[in-house]
């Protein structure tokens, strides 16, 4: 078999991409770290706001804090590494779709934060680390990383896979199910 041939493809990507509930000691370093951020600052957002900002966060006492203030299940353990999605108030203002003066509205606000949250995911699993997506309870995590009227609609948790551990079963919709034509 040639080099290419062992390279994966996004699809694969796609598919091997999956939630880990439990994370092994072991660190990720931090050139890995840079690369995963650096992935997700070319995510795109509605005229190129990038209405976020990144905090890394590697203290053990603080990981398990924004953890326990997060839909997490008693079966996880902690990542590695949370990078934390900060999306910040300057950027968007009202409930309004779209954008009106240089302002996204709410929705468009939001979903431009899955855009970076996805980016760095599959620069990890490209880079052999694996990872978690979680829901902040918003109040308690802006006190913990100390945000003033700025918000964290995501968390992304980053490490290795402890050997043998709890996966729930995965699976999706048929693309008929979810498809229409016209
Ligand atoms: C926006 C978003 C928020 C999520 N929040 C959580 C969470 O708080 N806790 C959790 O255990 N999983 C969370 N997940 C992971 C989903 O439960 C998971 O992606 C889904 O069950 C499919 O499983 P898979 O990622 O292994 O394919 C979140 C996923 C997304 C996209």
């Amino acid at each position: 078999m040639n080099a290419k041939s062992n390279r994966k493809s996004f699809l694969d990507f796609a598919r091997l991409r999956k939630t880990t509930y439990e994370f092994s000691e072991r660190k990720v370093k931090s050139s890995d770290v840079r690369k995963i951020l650096e992935a997700g600052r070319w995510a795109p957002s509605p005229i190129n706001s990038q209405p976020w900002r990144f905090i890394v966060v590697r203290k053990k006492s603080k990981i398990s804090r924004l953890v326990e203030n997060a839909f997490y299940g008693y079966f996880h353990t902690a990542p590695s590494v949370i990078i934390a999605l900060v999306l910040k108030k300057e950027s968007w203002k009202g409930t309004h779709r779209g954008v009106k003066n240089g302002k996204l509205g709410l929705y468009e606000a939001y979903l431009s934060m899955a855009m970076p949250a996805l980016s760095m995911v599959y620069e990890s699993l490209d880079l052999g680390i694996d990872s978690c997506l979680l829901t902040p309870n918003p109040e308690s995590v802006s006190r913990i990383l100390r945000l003033e009227g700025d918000s964290v609609p995501l968390m992304v948790g980053f490490g290795y896979e402890k050997k043998g551990v709890f996966q729930r079963v995965r699976g999706r919709k048929s693309i008929d199910e979810l498809t229409s034509y016209d």
